[in-house]
């Protein structure tokens, strides 16, 4: 079960780089930091938590993480599921404001406690969003983050 939620978070959040991508970033790790960060955050528990709320298939986490996005946008509920997740990691206010320096740190439980500032970059081209829902603000941001980086991974391994 363990083992399971934390695939399901990997899909999630991950966002997961290969090893030349991977490798590439080891200059950028602040590993100190990233540790603590795992301690401080129970992904798993948030998720449990998220999906009690807002309950979503195993399909479309999967889909986020191939894709960038999932199969039906026009149903809120897994939307509201990923701005509950990004509100309770801290990435998000409930106000909809993105904390920059929080989303390495959260990631850094995707990277083998790697903290990766590439995580902070990919961020930053997507946190400047307009929408006044926050269910679609959320979504929206994860699907600019995973797209960008499904994109940079494709670039860097052609
Ligand atoms: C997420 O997608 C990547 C490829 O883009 C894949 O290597 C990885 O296994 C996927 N993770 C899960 C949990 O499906
Ligand atoms: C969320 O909960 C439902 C059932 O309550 C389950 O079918 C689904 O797989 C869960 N989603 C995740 C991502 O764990």
């Amino acid at each position: 079960m363990k083992n399971l939620i934390f695939i399901i978070t990997f899909a999630l959040i991950t966002f997961s780089l290969t090893n030349p991508i991977r490798a590439e970033d080891d200059k950028n790790k602040q590993t100190d930091q990233a540790s603590k960060a795992i301690k401080e955050i129970d992904l798993n528990e948030v998720m449990a938590e998220c999906n009690k709320s807002f309950t979503i298939q195993m399909s479309y986490v999967d889909a986020l993480n191939k894709t960038g996005s999932f199969p039906d946008e026009s149903d809120k509920t897994p939307k509201c599921y990923v701005r509950c997740m990004l509100e309770k990691t801290g990435i998000m206010s409930s106000d909809g404001v993105f904390d920059l320096k929080r989303i390495p740190v959260v990631f850094a439980n995707q990277h083998d406690g790697d903290f990766l500032v590439k995580d902070e970059v990919i961020a930053s081209l997507c946190a400047e969003r307009k929408e006044k829902c926050q269910c679609e603000k959320a979504y929206n941001f994860m699907k600019c983050f995973r797209t960008t980086e499904i994109n940079y991974y494709e670039k860097e391994t052609q």
